[in-house]
């Protein structure tokens, strides 16, 4: 095997078992997802003991395949990552221990990897040279994080939100509405069909001089115009409705990124988390940083949901920079940037 050095990452925080095994942080050999949402879709949502049995089941087998997929040998890694917080600690538990497992047998470097900053390292994989410093939006089922890194290794929390992740409030609309889980991209297919400034809904902390997010009053808004039509018995018009909960999303998003970037004078900024997905954001924010001449840099969509991939690619860094994990390490569900 030609000499680079090869990292495989584990991801177990919540519904997907991922491993990957990636070339120099950049290059990816393979990135295994076995998902389980077909079997938590059914409650609506994750179900912490199902996602951790499941796991249990699939995490051998993702290992054997990530390794044959890439073509190596087990002796060819230099390193393992795992991911460590934020997540279920059951899900997560059972990642760390194959991690430990694959460092004690092969006597490589363990290296932890906080799942928010894995996001962000997925735009790493992508062949693109992004130009440090970026402001980067991490917007996912958990999540809701402005941040601003001077480089790869030093980072800013400039917002975050105060309660309900903008995933989260997708998905809680969504299954409101009768809508299969993960809510995100089924708001996003019924938005195509409707009028995105049918309704207008409140944008909360906008008028704020911080960065901050809220998203509770939003869902607490839409929630009562759905049950206003409910009792009147009228028929809800459901596709306006997502086109604009969607397009307030998006542009309490967009705003907020916008106010760093100019504060912040970048020339480039990343987006990364399950709702960096969102085609409506993409297509909006695009719009507006191409006015202002800066890049916009966000993973393709199978990076953008959780993979092992981004675990090593951020694992690759630490590697290099000497950042190794003892073997005692734990589970820290409630990790934060
Ligand atoms: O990052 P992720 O895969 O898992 C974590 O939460 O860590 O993000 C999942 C979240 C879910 O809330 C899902 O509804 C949302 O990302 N999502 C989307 C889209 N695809 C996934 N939200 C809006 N539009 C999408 N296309
Ligand atoms: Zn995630």
């Amino acid at each position: 095997m030609p000499k680079g050095i090869y990292i495989l990452g584990i991801e177990t925080s919540c519904d997907e078992t991922s491993v990957a095994v990636v070339k120099d942080g950049r290059q990816i050999l393979s990135n295994v997802i076995a998902s389980q949402v077909d079997w938590h879709q059914r409650f609506g949502g994750v179900v912490p003991e199902i996602a951790s049995r499941k796991h249990v089941e699939l995490i051998n087998p993702a290992l054997k395949e990530a390794i044959d997929q890439a073509g190596i040998k087990w002796s060819d890694l230099d390193g393992v990552a795992v991911t460590y917080g934020p997540g279920l600690v059951g899900a997560l538990l059972i990642g760390i221990s194959a991690a430990k497992a694959v460092a004690l047998k092969l006597n490589i470097p363990l290296l932890k990897v906080n799942h928010l900053l894995g996001h962000i390292y997925a735009n790493f994989l992508t062949g693109v040279e992004i130009e440090l410093p970026v402001v980067c939006l991490t917007v996912s089922g958990g999540h809701t994080n402005l941040l601003y890194f001077s480089d790869l290794s030093d980072y800013q929390v400039l917002g975050r939100t105060r309660d309900d992740a903008a995933g989260e409030a997708f998905d809680k609309i969504a299954r409101v509405l009768g809508l299969n889980y993960p809510g995100g991209p089924e708001i996003e297919k019924l938005a195509r069909e409707g009028d995105e400034l049918a309704i207008t809904f409140p944008k909360p902390l906008l008028d704020q001089d911080d960065y901050d997010f809220s998203f509770s009053g939003l869902k607490t808004a839409v929630l009562n115009y759905i049950n206003q039509f409910h009792q009147k018995d009228l028929t809800l018009p459901i596709a306006d409705l997502a086109a604009s909960f969607q397009r307030t999303i998006v542009d309490i998003l967009i705003a907020r990124l916008l106010k760093a970037v100019s504060k912040k004078k970048v020339k480039n900024v990343i987006l990364s988390g399950g709702v960096a997905a969102n085609g409506r954001l993409r297509e909006l924010l695009s719009e507006q940083l191409t006015r202002r001449q800066v890049g916009l840099h966000y993973p393709p969509p199978i990076l953008c949901t959780d993979n092992g991939a981004m675990i090593a690619s951020m694992g690759y860094f630490l590697y290099q920079r000497g950042q190794f994990s003892t073997l005692e390490l734990n589970a820290v569900p409630n990790l934060r940037l």
